[in-house]
This record gives structure tokens, C-alpha cells and sequence, in this order.
């Protein structure tokens, strides 16, 4: 579907504000923070809640950018994956210190098709596979000990192909808002952000207060 932008900005947005796509924005800022981040420049809190409405927030790999989602990895069976399954919903951070420029997304999160799962799961590297089948991920561990000896039990039954594990795949955070903030001197910081309006029909872009 074609999105119209409405800018309300008064043509005020500059560099590194450039562009209407809030997914092209995000993807080039990304490029930019893996020349100048340490590590992990695609790391991304994502939020979510509980049954009781209490927020939870972790971080995840932020793996694929899509035309109107981001993709991240997880166990479907892990806290998140829970939180996610019952709500549809949440939001996730970007932080680049080195950038010192932050994107925000909250949304609708569904699972990623099963090809898509599929297809990234085999270009893991294999101690990932079988780390993805071992980990019965966010319920108790009696020991490294006892982990290890899983995996090591499940290198030998999968072999050097092991399929994706039902309890394991992505998730798509399909945006209904977002916004990009740069710092600026005496806290004077820029924000700009990005809502959806009309039915999904109009990106409509505003300036905020810092
Ligand atoms: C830099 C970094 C990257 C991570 N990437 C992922 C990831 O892509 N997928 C994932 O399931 N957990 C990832 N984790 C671990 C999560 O933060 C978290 O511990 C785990 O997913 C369990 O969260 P939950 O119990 O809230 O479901 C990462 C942690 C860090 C610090």
C-alpha cells in the first residue's frame, strides 16, 4: 500500500534528519553506527508487558528491516515470546552512544512467516542451532552443567543439518509510531516523529520538544 507523507516540520528537517521513509532513516542511520559502535550497533531493547500490565524490556538483535517492519529472533516460548503472543504489541530502543542519536518504534508485533524463520535459522552458525534447540530460554536452569550436556546430547541426534525448532523464530514490530532524535547542545536536542494516520494510509511527521 502507498504511504503519503504529511511533513508538518515547515521543511525544517536537515541532516541527519533526511528522508520521509522512517524505515530508510532507520536502516542508514544503522549503517552509520556500524562504523562507530563498539559492538552490536543492530542491538535494540524491546518492550513489552505482562498479563498484569507490567512492563518488561530486554535486548534483542535487530535483524532484518523490512519495507514496514523489523525482525528480530527469539524463542516463542521465552518471556517475551509469551508477553508478545498475548498482547500483539510492543516497542523497542535504539541507543548509539558513539552516535549519540536514539530511534524509537512502538507497534503491532506478529511472527515472521515460517519460510522467513526458516531461512535465517540456517544461516546460523551450528553452535547457534543447536543453542536455539537446547535453551529452553527464561524458565529455570539447574546448571551450566546440565546445559551443556544438552547440547552436547543434541550434537550428536541433530547432526550438522538440524531444522528450525517450532519453539524458535522471529517476530515483525510493524511500526504505528516512531521517532528519531539527535542530541543537541544544552539539552536542546532534536525528536522528530513519525505516526501513522488515516488507517495506515499517512505517515505524518512533527517536530517535538526535547
Ligand atoms: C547484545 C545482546 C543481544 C541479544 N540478542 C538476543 C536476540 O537476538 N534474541 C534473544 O532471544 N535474546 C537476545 N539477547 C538476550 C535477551 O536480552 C534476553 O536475556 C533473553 O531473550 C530472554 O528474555 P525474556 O526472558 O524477557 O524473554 C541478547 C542480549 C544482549 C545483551
Amino acid at each position: 500500500m502507498a504511504i503519503t507523507i504529511r511533513d508538518m516540520t515547515g521543511g525544517e528537517r536537515s541532516a541527519p534528519f533526511v528522508g520521509d521513509d522512517p524505515f530508510a532513516l532507520t536502516r542508514t542511520w544503522l549503517a552509520e553506527a556500524a562504523k562507530t559502535e563498539p559492538n552490536d550497533p543492530n542491538a535494540m531493547q524491546i518492550a513489552t508487558v505482562d498479563a498484569d500490565g507490567l512492563p518488561n524490556v530486554r535486548t534483542v538483535l535487530l535483524k532484518e528491516i523490512e519495507t514496514d517492519g523489523f525482525v528480530f529472533y527469539t524463542n516463542y516460548q521465552s518471556a517475551k515470546g509469551q508477553e508478545i503472543e498475548a498482547t500483539g504489541q510492543g516497542a523497542f530502543v535504539i541507543h548509539w552512544k558513539s552516535l549519540r542519536r536514539q530511534v524509537r518504534a512502538r507497534g503491532l508485533i506478529e511472527r515472521v512467516s515460517a519460510e522467513q524463520s526458516d531461512a535465517y535459522f540456517q544461516s546460523r552458525d551450528i553452535g547457534s542451532r543447536i543453542g536455539a534447540h537446547a535453551s529452553e530460554q527464561s524458565r529455570p536452569l539447574d546448571s551450566r552443567g546440565s546445559l551443556a550436556a544438552k547440547v552436547a546430547a543434541l550434537t550428536l541426534k541433530l547432526g550438522t543439518k538440524p531444522r528450525r525448532p517450532e519453539h524458535w523464530g522471529g517476530y515483525r514490530l510493524r511500526p504505528i509510531e516512531m521517532e528519531f532524535w539527535a542530541d543537541g547542545a544544552f539539552r536542546l536536542h532534536d525528536r522528530f516523529r513519525w505516526v501513522l494516520k488515516n488507517e495506515a494510509k499517512v505517515w505524518q511527521i512533527s517536530r517535538l520538544n526535547p
